[in-house]
């Protein structure tokens, strides 16, 4: 039996999970569902990525350890699945021990091959992937992901020779055409490996500055850099190296991801392989950008869509039949609630659910609701039938191509022709002239095709498609179900059994109703983000006139930002105070700013605070911060003034 093994990028659990996971994971499931179909065992893996940088972040955020916090927000994704009707095999996570041994078997191995090396190394860092970026990536001095300055790193470290492997890889990538797909992906690719010489992955964290992670096997001052653990995931989630489904599955894997993270598997991952002895992935699928409004989702923009809102309104189904037919794969896609609706009406209440209620009825009304014999085929009948194994055959490849849009697009080809069909063989006539020999034929080539297409529907809409089966009223497993088979097969829904019709499946949504609920949503939420933008602080104690003007507020110009030796979250500070000379000020604004970010401000100090010492330093003052619903701004004056000069 042909294998067939499918992933979703291990999401980071520092936020809950959106639209763009479940747009990932819905992929998973429906191509699962159709390989199982096409008659492969088959293997669906998702999972949450939980080391790094950004979790220990978010955990001390939400004021507890990084493993309470990784355990809580993996829970949610675990849950989500099965309410978004994902069938997935395992979920893995980072933090399993089981993992977490293949990481090091794996470290281990590449090192024990020379291909891991101790190393100094500088570079422009974002927390918010994750990664250092060199010079030439950087986007005006900002991360091009997050448009945030990424902090300027050096430290030793261990290095993977990934650029060993550039020219192994640029030659299997052209060896192999469907390697990386869509094409674009595959050229923006090549040409990366092209642009240069790869430089060697750093794959190592001193605990020193951060210890949330896997250890490194051969140096326990080191954890794993985040990505070469996650990567990772996708063996260790098999049992390698012993376990039956690594055997069974590897390397037939499908990938599946988004733009985003196209470099650390494009890249990253098979030259991490290659040094460890496994043999290549099979495909890369990467897949655009759902935006919201033309722009990418942030909370900060609050237009962020939950998936679960989204799935209970309108249902898993027409959700899922949304986000396949209406992104290409590949390119970005605009999602809004109204497009949804206007889906729901068009192609399914109109189309499909009609095609359905109206033909049945017809049975039901003609046949007494049992499937009529066919009598001879006329050449309309013909074409249609031929029109259906065109459908079915060009739905199959476009899938396993991953073209999910064009794929359901050939199957409504039919569904728009069996309306056609319905309209220009009039049953109604035939009935009223007692041709029931054609009529009977009318209806049973109907009711075949309309099997057909339910059945190939079950990937995307997985419960529609049985309900639709069902009022044909036979019965269906789709595991058994054989997919290939379809494309030439006729008369398999079998004459005299009943029917069973219900109502349209999709009901037609109001759509002036909707865009008026819209409206007053929006509005809503703009009120609530600008409530939540000037965040209500309590108001503190009253205090005497006289006790106001004991604080000495003086504008600073910060000279040095270097990092305090001993608190890692502390920066040292000298601030230029007009005095003889500058303060030693000691600064816990790490979180929010770069050195860079300081460097040379204006700020406002309290300069008349006692002296005290933080961890071996005295700190004599106190720069003033604005507490903001999206962090931190500098207080400062609004021109240029001279150093010193007393606020009153
Ligand atoms: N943890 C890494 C992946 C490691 S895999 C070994 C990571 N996690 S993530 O939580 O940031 O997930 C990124 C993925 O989520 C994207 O590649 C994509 O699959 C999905 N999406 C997140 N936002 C998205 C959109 N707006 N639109 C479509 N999918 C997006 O990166």
């Amino acid at each position: 039996m042909e294998r067939f093994y499918i992933t979703t990028p291990i999401y980071y659990v520092n936020a809950k999970p959106h639209l763009g996971h479940a747009y990932t994971t819905i992929i998973a499931d429906t191509m699962k569902r159709f390989q199982q179909m096409m008659g492969k065992e088959t293997f669906f893996l998702t999972g949450t990525d939980e080391h790094g940088d950004k979790i220990v972040q978010a955990a001390e955020k939400n004021k507890c350890t990084p493993q309470e916090y990784v355990d809580q927000i993996s829970q949610l994704f675990k849950d989500l699945w099965p309410e978004l009707g994902i069938c997935n095999d395992h979920f893995i996570r980072t933090t399993d021990s089981a993992h977490k041994k293949v990481v090091q078997d794996v470290l281990q191995k590449v090192y024990d091959s020379g291909d891991i090396y101790f190393g100094e190394y500088g570079g422009h860092y974002c927390y918010g992937c994750e990664r250092f970026y060199t010079e030439k990536e950087l986007e005006d001095g900002l991360c091009p992901q997050h448009q945030t300055k990424p902090e300027y790193i050096a430290e030793k470290n261990y290095f993977f020779k990934m650029s060993k492997y550039q020219e192994w890889l640029k030659q299997h990538i052209l060896d192999n055409p469907e390697f990386i797909r869509p094409e674009r992906y595959r050229k923006e690719v090549l040409s990366l490996l092209d642009s240069g010489e790869l430089e060697d992955l750093c794959i190592s964290r001193p605990k020193s500055r951060l210890e949330w992670g896997v250890e490194l096997p051969f140096d326990n001052n080191f954890v794993t850099y985040v990505w070469f653990d996650a990567l990772l995931n996708y063996v260790s989630a098999l049992d390698y190296p012993e376990g039956e489904n690594f055997k069974k599955f590897w390397p037939g894997v499908q990938h599946i991801v988004a733009k985003d993270i196209l470099k650390p598997h494009a890249i990253f991952w098979p030259t991490m392989l290659k040094a460890a002895g496994f043999e290549p992935y099979n495909n890369l699928n990467v897949h655009g950008y759902w935006l919201v409004n033309d722009t990418k989702m942030s909370k900060s923009l609050g237009n962020v869509v939950a998936p679960l809102d989204m799935a209970k309104k309108y249902g898993n189904d027409t959700f899922r039949f949304f986000l396949l037919r209406d992104m290409h794969f590949g390119n970005d896609a605009s999602f809004s609630e109204e497009a949804l609706a206007m889906r729901q009406n068009a192609e399914l209440a109109n189309d499909l659910g009609n095609l359905f209620s109206r033909v049945l009825s017809m049975v039901k009304k003609y046949f007494g609701g049992v499937v009529p014999q066919p009598a001879e085929y006329t050449e309309a009948d013909m074409e249609l039938r031929e029109l259906a194994s065109n459908s079915c055959k060009n739905f199959q490849q476009l899938f396993d191509n991953v073209r999910f849009s064009y794929g359901i697009e050939s199957l409504w080809e039919l569904v728009r022709a069996l309306n056609k069909y319905v309209d220009s063989s009039q049953p109604w006539t035939l009935a009223k002239e007692g041709d029931t020999a054609r009529l009977g034929t009318v209806m049973y080539t109907m009711l075949e095709c309309m099997r057909k297409v339910a059945i190939h529907l079950w990937p995307v809409m997985p419960k529609s498609a049985e309900k639709l089966v069902a009022q044909l009223g036979v019965e269906f497993d789709p595991v058994k179900a054989n997919l290939p088979a379809e494309v030439e097969a006729w008369g398999t829904l079998p004459v005299g059994i009943e029917i069973a019709p219900g109502s349209n499946l999709f009901p037609r949504i109001d759509i002036d109703k909707l865009r008026k609920e819209i409206e007053e949503a929006t509005k809503a939420a703009a009120a609530a983000a600008k409530k939540a933008a000037a965040p209500v602080q309590e108001a503190a104690a009253p205090i005497e006139f006289d006790d106001f003007t004991k604080v000495d507020l003086r504008v600073g110009k910060v000279l040095v930002v270097e990092d305090h030796p001993k608190a890692d979250r502390l920066f040292r500070c000298e601030v230029d105070l007009g005095e003889e000379k500058p303060r030693q000020i000691l600064a816990g604004l790490k979180e929010h700013f770069t050195a860079e970010d300081l460097l040379g401000r204006q700020v406002v100090v309290v300069a008349n605070l006692k002296p005290r010492k933080i961890r071996g330093l005295e700190s004599h003052g106190m720069m003033l911060a604005l507490k903001t619903a999206d962090g931190m701004e500098m207080l400062t004056a609004s021109g240029e003034v001279p150093a010193g000069t007393k606020a009153s």
